[in-house]
């Protein structure tokens, strides 16, 4: 197993001897082979590997969105092997945020909107969720966008209203699939920027899915996965 020595907050998220198979024998795929991985609080970590290894497979068992065929997948100090689907969502809820690739963002809704949801769904007041919205999109640089539905924003702004979005959900664990795949170098270092402020400055776990190895360097850790096994980590900074 690969465990981080260095001083944490914590540990966010833990898999232990997690397998996946797609499909049913002798047709099955075996996707992920016997991963064992602890993702730290406060700490941004990077999942690399080549096309089909399994990386997109691993976040989606990570963030409780696909459960595993064999393993233990431990989020917020939790064992949720045997737990209920409806226990396993509500986890899911609490703990985790999602970026992907294309921000998917709710296009019918503000920037402001696209954010004051995940506040509203906290059971926030209307005037809290609003106020609350426009200082994630002041955070994230965005605030002089807020009435912009997203077909009006560029890609990196529509990333960053995603990011947003994650930092209005409680969750420990912000999860991102390739979320700079799609932008200019520049706004790629800026979502890159505010993924590392998540953990710097709001403790989250953050693990990021990319092929850029221009990310590299704004690491804590840099986990390769190939043909579904986890073959090294190391860190980044
Ligand atoms: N729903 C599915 N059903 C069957 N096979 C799948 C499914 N999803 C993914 N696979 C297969 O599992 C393997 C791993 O896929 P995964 O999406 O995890 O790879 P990845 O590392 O994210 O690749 P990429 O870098 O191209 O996004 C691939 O061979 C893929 O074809
Ligand atoms: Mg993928």
């Amino acid at each position: 197993m690969f465990i981080d020595t260095t001083p944490s907050l914590g540990i966010a998220a833990r898999l232990c001897g997690v397998s996946h198979e797609y499909g049913r024998a002798p047709n099955n795929l075996v996707v992920l082979d016997e991963v064992d991985l602890e993702i730290q609080a406060g700490k941004l970590t990077l999942l690399m590997g080549p096309s089909g290894s399994g990386k997109t497979t691993l976040l989606t068992i990570l963030g409780l969105l696909r459960r595993p065929t064999r393993g233990r997948v431990e989020v917020g100090g939790r064992d949720l092997s045997n737990c209920s689907e409806s226990d396993w969502t509500a986890v899911r809820r609490r703990e985790v945020g999602f970026i992907f690739q294309n921000s998917n963002l709710l296009t019918a809704l503000t920037a402001q909107e696209n954010v004051q949801v995940v506040l509203d769904l906290q059971g926030q007041t209307q005037h809290a969720a609003a106020s609350g919205a426009m200082g994630l999109l002041e955070r994230v640089g965005l605030a002089d966008r807020a009435d912009h539905l997203p077909s009006e924003l560029s890609g990196g702004q529509q990333q960053r209203v995603a990011i947003a979005r994650a930092l209005a959900s409680p969750g420990s664990l912000v999860l991102a699939d390739e979320p700079t795949a799609s932008l200019d170098s520049r706004s790629a270092k800026t979502v890159m920027e505010l993924l590392r402020s998540l953990a710097d400055q709001d403790g989250r776990a953050v693990v990021v899915v990319t092929h850029d190895v221009r990310l590299k360097p704004m690491a804590d850790d840099v986990v390769r996965i190939e043909d579904g096994r986890i073959v090294s980590r190391e860190g980044g900074l």
